[in-house]
């Protein structure tokens, strides 16, 4: 079987975070969220993929993955000129894929159940789409899919009045025969090729669509809130250093700190929380709860919670953040005393003076 890892879209939604590169970068407890994607292929022993890409963020996404070689497996690199949907994205990969069956990645969506034991039920089956299926409270806000007696007979997009809660998750293993349905599809109201409406083909034509309702955990990260909500998942299950690693620091709970890493007295880190390498974490300093902070960050002061921080960020002002997002390379400085609680979604390099 092959791979794909769907790379491109427009990332409306995490504007400013996407105005510099693409959302499927953005890290989820330090690792970009499909890179998730990618090791969930490997594990299940895929390792030719297509990663198709689009957009400003393309050079980014070339240079962080490279051959595959890094990573064990081989990347083909698509170019999707623009994002005229998930059905047109998958349907550049025709060639790459050939006779085999495939499974789709949609680079922004993170699921912590392995996929090995489906890829290999789907390998030795005639089954021609296997869909995963998970409860949602926000049905209107996704793929719903309507099952009557055991059966997918309809999936609606975005419903207004949902059939059901369960949502179309961003995972999709195919056999190679859906390319001939690709060319019949019509663009959307989104002006869009929807995956869901090739899906709908196959259902009417009584082909074989199966379904699993998964009950681990997945996201499909396209919101702020999202993406803050993933990161507080994933850090549940991080390797933790001890506290006694750390004697007369305040550390409690989950907590994981990366090489180089500095933290000084008086600074209190609350787990799950993620700190990366070559960090230094003045005193005064409270990080957490469910808050990674990335590489060579500089943090005095302040106090950090249920937050993203990525790579070379300097936060020395006596500020409080919580829910927010702050992109690679953000200044938050100090010009008064005074103490604030802020929430910020801030894009990459912004600089602010409180
Ligand atoms: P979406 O999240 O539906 O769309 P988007 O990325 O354009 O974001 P927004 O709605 O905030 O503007 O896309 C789902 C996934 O598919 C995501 O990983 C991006 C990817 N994608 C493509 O690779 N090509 C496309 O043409 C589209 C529409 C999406």
């Amino acid at each position: 079987m092959k791979g794909i890892i769907l790379h491109g879209g427009h990332g409306t939604r995490l504007r400013p975070l996407t105005h510099t590169g693409p959302k499927q970068l953005l890290p989820i407890a330090n690792k970009p969220m499909s890179q998730y994607c990618v090791e969930s292929l490997k594990s299940a022993g895929i390792t030719d993929i297509a990663i198709v890409i689009g957009g400003i963020g393309s050079k980014k996404v070339k240079d962080y993955y490279g051959t595959g070689t890094k990573f064990g497996v081989n990347f083909t690199f698509i170019e999707q000129d623009s994002p005229k949907g998930i059905a047109h994205a998958i349907n550049l990969c025709k060639n790459f894929i050939g006779n085999e069956k495939f499974v789709v990645f949609l680079g922004d969506n993170l699921m912590t159940k392995s996929i090995n034991e489906i890829v290999k039920k789907f390998n030795n089956s005639k089954v021609d789409a296997f869909l995963l299926l998970c409860e949602v409270d926000n049905p209107s806000q996704f793929g719903v899919a309507k099952i009557i007696d055991g059966k997918i007979k309809n999936i609606i997009e975005k419903p207004k009045n949902p059939v059901s809660n369960l949502a179309v998750t961003g995972i999709y293993f195919f056999q190679p025969h859906i390319f001939d349905i690709f060319p019949t599809l019509k663009p959307s109201w989104r002006n869009e090729l929807e995956i869901v409406d090739a899906i709908q083909i196959m259902i009417n034509n009584n082909l074989n669509v199966e379904f699993e309702i998964i009950t681990e955990f997945w996201k499909d990260t396209g919101t702020p809130t999202d993406i803050i909500n993933a990161n507080t998942k994933i850090l549940q299950s991080i390797s933790s250093v001890s506290a006694n690693d750390f004697p007369g620091l305040d550390i409690s709970g989950l907590v994981s700190v990366g090489k180089n890493t500095e933290i000084h007295k008086n600074a209190k880190i609350i787990g799950p929380a993620l700190i990366g390498n070559n960090c230094i974490i003045e005193p005064d300093t409270l990080i957490g709860p469910n808050t990674t902070i990335g590489d060579n960050c500089h943090l005095s002061a302040c106090r950090i919670e249920n937050s993203i921080v990525m790579s070379n960020c300097k936060i020395t002002s006596d500020v409080h953040l919580k829910n927010s997002i702050i992109a690679f390379n953000c200044q938050i400085l100090k010009k008064n005393t005074l103490s604030h609680q802020n929430t910020f979604l801030l894009g990459e390099g912004t600089n602010i003076t409180l």
